[in-house]
């Protein structure tokens, strides 16, 4: 008899912020040169092959971003892996709206926000996320997806 409980995995959110819908487009020697669509489809081949669920949300709309994350406070997410753009720098409504959450939150970042502008290197989330991954490319995401991975997330 096989004693172990199956544990169902909940949802993961990947949540990217404001301007990251232009990736590919976007100052590709900072940002890299795949599209958002080619990042979250890399992901999602990943995801599969982990037996995770993802599921995708961008908005260049603070308010929209916030909703969103309403929305998965009610479900009880498994986990977040979210790039919050320049709100990142700027966005106390996104860092209590992230603080309802008790699942284990990834911030990711393309770029190396600590080698840039220093107004690029304070995090309104850092405080309050699990951990950050800065400066990874389009591999950050794929980062914080088996970290949340081996949590069993
Ligand atoms: C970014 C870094 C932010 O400073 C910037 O505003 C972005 C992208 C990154 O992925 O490197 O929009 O979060």
């Amino acid at each position: 008899m096989n004693t172990q409980s199956q544990k169902t995995p909940g949802i993961i959110h990947v949540i990217n912020g404001p301007n990251l819908n232009m990736l590919g487009k976007r100052e590709p020697d900072i940002y890299g040169s795949l599209t958002l669509d080619q990042i979250n489809g890399e992901l999602k081949a990943r995801a599969d092959a982990l037996g995770l669920c993802l599921d995708f949300f961008q908005s260049n709309h603070e308010g929209a971003i916030l909703d969103y994350i309403h929305a998965a406070f009610e479900q009880g997410p498994a986990g977040v892996i979210i790039n919050p753009g320049a709100l990142t720098h700027t966005s106390v409504a996104l860092r209590d709206a992230l603080s309802m959450l008790s699942c284990p939150i990834v911030e990711v970042h393309l770029s190396n926000i600590h080698k840039r502008e220093t107004f690029r290197h304070t995090s309104m989330i850092a405080g309050i996320a699990t951990g950050q991954l800065t400066g990874f490319g389009h591999y950050g995401y794929s980062m914080a997806l088996d970290f949340l991975h081996a949590l069993a997330c």
